[in-house]
């Protein structure tokens, strides 16, 4: 299903990454490479860097990287396949019809298929907004103090109060009955035959990445319930991966995403000039959310309802945001209840004023605890502060941990080393009184150990990369096989093979990675943050102790999975330690 490697590396070839680049961001040379303003996250200098001669990119503000397919992957959110269709055709490279399987053809289909009913409906709504019998739908969003400018970004519509009016529209443009079940424009039984979903509400498109309706909400005019009826999942309507308002808030150029609840706060936040804000498609935050969001930025102010159960869904969004890298902020909202009715009180202003007052969202979770204890007594001062602590304890790297124990301290009048101390204390009793969390420890120890050999495999590849001279004394020592990940190991069969031929070309080897999540850890492969390196004698060191840790790892793997029997295995184990010792001594010259 996939065009040939020769074809997809004519089509790289003929499209220079500093003219295609240069479409998109504004480049000056700089030596032997051009630098610009990255487009990928905010910033005032120039630390986007593209290279004629690599025919690649990578920002060293944000670490965004990878060959002419990566860039428009990730600029215009195209998938492998979508971004070799564009080059080739800017290239004038005529791309042969793909065999595709049946089932695949099919599937591929009925997307296109399905945006395209999308499509039609969202403009069937509209219109109908606009017309005579819209009007009450048109008021009410005018109530709603949302310009006409704003209904128009947005796409929004209304559904007739007929109960198959898009039907029939849809139908005469020959979409079958089951293209539109598939859609979920449609139901049917037995008793109406078929009929609209959505009668009688405000409707509001939802947007992917890419501009494309992908689904619907739609509100009722009143008191009805339910309040939103949204489409239900379909081959293009994915919720966990997809957020509202985001094709707008991709292009806002802030370093961080506004995260609110509702649509109506999205759209009322986009109006006052918040265009960084989107919302889940009334669903929890999700890992899922939490990668998309992270491909844009790396901060996060969450702006949830002021009720208890904006409150819950903000204390359960903290953790998943912070486990993707993501640092999460929480803007209160209170007297009023969600971002739409701040805004029509108090005004933008008011608002931007609270985006500066956020709170640390660690710190907003113990404000959320201190409602567990009686904080006017010391006993539930006392209660609550060791609580505190135990939370305190679960950060796992010490600066961190002890930066949030220095805020605590403050924010709660006590003693530091006293809170340092408690900290301490209750890391060691919960640790003692469970001792069912010791496995749990050791599975963590082995997860550290396991990433640590994986960053190591992942630092050496990119130095490989950017020194030839590095990778030809490195290579009679570290081979393909001892990079144990599997994604690892093929690029670095890949590179070891260009390297005897005298090719060293990664940007060739991106190729290879049509999926997109591979294609994207194939881009960061190649772009790992290198230690903070002054000297070439600390670079030496540093190679070393990489070097070394990538062996260790690769024999200890090599020893977990051989069989006893296998003579020549511990043959070969045997001679790795020897060549492990030997490397303990092994001279690496920088120049
Ligand atoms: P809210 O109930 O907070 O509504 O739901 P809202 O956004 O403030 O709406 P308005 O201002 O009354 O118009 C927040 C989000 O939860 C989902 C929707 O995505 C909504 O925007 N939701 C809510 C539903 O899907 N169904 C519902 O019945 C209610
Ligand atoms: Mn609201």
């Amino acid at each position: 299903m996939y065009y040939p490697e020769e074809l997809v590396e004519e089509v790289r070839l003929k499209n220079d990454i500093v003219d295609v680049i240069s479409g998109y961001v504004k480049l000056q040379k700089k030596g032997s490479s051009h630098f610009g303003l990255c487009p990928f996250h905010n910033e005032k200098s120039p630390s986007f860097s593209v290279s004629r001669g690599k025919q690649m990119y990578y920002c060293f503000g944000c670490g965004a990287g990878g060959n002419v397919f990566t860039f428009l992957m990730e600029y215009e959110n195209y998938s492998f396949q979508e971004a070799l269709k564009v080059l080739a055709d800017r290239a004038g490279v005529e791309l042969p019809k793909l065999e595709y399987s049946k089932e695949a053809k099919e599937k591929a289909e009925l997307k296109t298929i399905l945006l395209e009913v999308n499509k039609l409906a969202a403009k069937y709504f509209y219109v109908q907004l606009k017309s005579e019998q819209g009007r009450a739908a048109y008021t009410y969003l005018k109530d709603r103090k949302l310009s006409d400018e704003t209904i128009t970004a947005f796409g929004l519509g209304y559904s007739n109060k007929y109960s198959d009016d898009l039907y029939r529209y849809l139908k005469t443009k020959g979409y079958t009955d089951e293209v539109l079940l598939k859609a979920g424009l449609i139901s049917a039984d037995e008793r109406h035959g078929a009929y609209d979903k959505f009668w009688n509400r405000v409707m509001f498109p939802i947007m992917d990445a890419n501009n494309r309706v992908i689904g619907f909400g739609g509100r009722v005019m009143g008191d009805g319930k339910p309040k939103y009826l949204n489409s239900p999942e379909t081959p293009v309507f994915d919720k966990s991966r997809n957020l509202y308002g985001l094709h707008r808030a991709r292009i806002s150029r802030k370093p961080y995403f506004l995260i609110c609840e509702g649509y109506m706060d999205v759209i009322a936040l986009h109006q006052a000039g918040f265009t960084n804000a989107v919302a889940s498609l009334g669903t929890a935050l999700t890992e899922g959310h939490a990668a998309l969001i992270k491909r844009y930025v790396n901060q996060v102010y969450l702006t949830y309802d002021s009720d208890d159960a904006g409150t819950r869904a903000a204390l359960r969004a903290i953790p998943i945001l912070k486990s993707m890298g993501i640092t999460a902020k929480v803007i209160r909202m209170d007297p009023y209840k969600d971002p739409d009715e701040f805004i029509k009180n108090l005004g933008a202003e008011a608002f931007e004023e609270r985006i500066h007052k956020a709170g640390n969202g660690f710190l907003f979770s113990l404000k959320i605890l201190e409602q567990d204890y009686d904080m006017a007594s010391p006993e539930g001062r006392t209660g609550f502060l060791r609580a505190a602590a135990g939370r305190l304890a679960e950060f796992e790297e010490e600066i961190e941990r002890s930066n949030y124990i220095e805020a605590v301290a403050k924010a709660y009048r006590v003693n530091v080393e006293e809170l340092r101390k408690l900290v301490v204390k209750t890391a060691l009793q919960s640790g003692m009184a469970k001792p069912v969390t010791r496995p749990k420890a050791t599975v963590n120890k082995e997860r550290r150990k396991e990433d640590g050999a994986l960053k190591s495999q992942r630092i050496l590849l990119t130095w490989l990369i950017e020194d030839e001279n590095i990778f030809r004394q490195i290579a009679g020592v570290i081979g393909p096989e001892d990079f144990t990940e599997p994604l690892y190991h093929t690029v670095a069969e890949l590179l070891y093979r260009q390297q005897e031929e005298g090719t060293m070309n990664p940007a060739q080897i991106m190729n290879r990675f049509t999926d997109e999540e591979e294609h994207r850890r194939v881009a960061e492969l190649f772009h790992t943050r290198l230690p903070e390196i002054s000297t070439a004698q600390e670079k030496e060191k540093a190679l070393k102790e990489t070097v070394v840790r990538i062996k260790q790892n690769s024999l200890d793997e090599a020893s977990k999975s051989l069989d006893a029997t296998d003579m020549e295995g511990l043959q070969r184990l045997m001679e790795g330690k020897r060549a492990l010792q030997d490397m303990k001594e092994l001279h690496i010259s920088i120049n």
